[in-house]
């Protein structure tokens, strides 16, 4: 039996509205006291999307690699631990490439809903294409922000049916440690006790891996990096000149996390009309966007517990340290 369902909830408001966000928050990030900040969901307009899927291909970045085994191995496990019927819930999906070893498992022994929840319309398209051949599986994509395209999933659960959510790679460690514990319980908010959450958690591991990962040879991740001001370029019609920016990564040991900055080569002045902008940039001054939180294995189990979740299996890969931890509403 064959059901391909591809439909996609998008906002029809959404460009102003997400326009005027964008400024505010580019605004806001880019005169705070002390570091600038932007927020790394920024990364992800079209070109981003493509370069964190090229990204993921990199040999210096094993996690993805690391995800996807486990997934493969273990999908039938994961399934079979939960509560029938489920629909799945995937937040932040990218091109839900590695979901499928969960949703073949899954639609092998149920008509199977899955709602991609994504802020990148092109990830979410990838998304759709990517998976719509797995036999008896309905796709309704959220072009949403996590939480509430996940509230949105809530309001289409039938009677009886739990919810599985999936919050695969290690995009929880973008998030500090308390505010990931805060996310983890607003998700679990959402949820009704039985409900299951999949958690993907990158596991600590030495220095030089984890900054090759973060600043590959090819290139490719500066670009992503970089891409953030091309974007502000295009889309709030600003003058930064990208090649006076440069890419780097650095290790934060006290709260163990991998950081993105972007280094501004020389004394500079950026104009961002449509965030009313001008920005002054002392030589070597960065822009932090983005953060990767690094985990011991043992930790997930107390994040689960703070955040009202039970975890009651953990899998971890032997080549490239990553957990896929599998977590019970209580
Ligand atoms: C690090 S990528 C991971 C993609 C995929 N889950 C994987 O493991 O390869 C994070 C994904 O989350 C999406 N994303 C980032 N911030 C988001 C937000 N606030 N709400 C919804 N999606 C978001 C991005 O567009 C991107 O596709």
């Amino acid at each position: 039996m064959l059901a391909h369902a591809i439909n996609f909830h998008a906002l029809n408001h959404a460009a102003d509205e997400f326009a005027s966000g964008f400024a505010s928050d580019v605004r806001e990030g880019l005169t705070r006291p002390g570091q600038k900040e932007l927020p790394s969901k920024y990364l992800y307009d079209d070109v981003g999307s493509a370069l964190f899927e090229v990204i993921s291909h990199l040999p210096e970045y094993g996690l993805t690699r690391a995800d996807e085994r486990l997934l493969q191995r273990h999908a039938c496990e994961i399934v079979d631990r939960l509560d029938a019927p489920v629909a799945v819930a995937e937040l932040g999906s990218g091109s839900g490439k590695k979901t499928r070893w969960i949703l073949e498992a899954l639609s092998r022994r149920q008509r199977t809903s899955y709602y991609p929840v994504e802020i990148s319309h092109a990830a979410l398209l990838m998304c759709q294409r990517e998976l719509s051949d797995i036999d008896s599986l309905s796709i309704v994509g959220f072009e949403r922000e996590y939480l509430d395209g996940l509230r949105e999933v809530a309001l289409h659960r039938q009677p009886n049916q739990h919810l599985f959510v999936l919050f695969l790679g290690s995009t929880i460690g973008n998030f500090d440690r308390p505010a990931g514990v805060k996310f983890l319980a607003d998700v679990r908010h959402i949820l009704e006790p039985g409900d299951s959450l999949l958690l993907g958690t990158d596991l600590e591991k030495p220095t030089g891996q984890l900054l090759k990962a973060y600043d590959d040879q090819l290139g490719v991740t500066a670009a992503f990096n970089v891409n953030l001001l091309a974007r502000i370029n295009r889309e709030l019609d600003a003058d930064f000149d990208l090649g006076q920016f440069v890419h780097t990564a650095r290790i934060n040991s006290k709260s163990r996390s991998v950081e993105m900055h972007l280094e501004s080569k020389r004394r500079q002045t950026v104009r961002i009309p449509a965030a009313d902008l001008r920005v002054e940039f002392a030589e070597g001054e960065t822009i932090w966007t983005e953060s990767s939180h690094k985990y011991a294995a043992q930790e997930v189990f107390q994040m689960a517990h703070d955040s009202g979740f039970c975890c009651h299996a953990q899998w971890i890969d032997e080549q490239w340290p990553f957990a896929e931890n599998l977590l019970t509403a209580k």
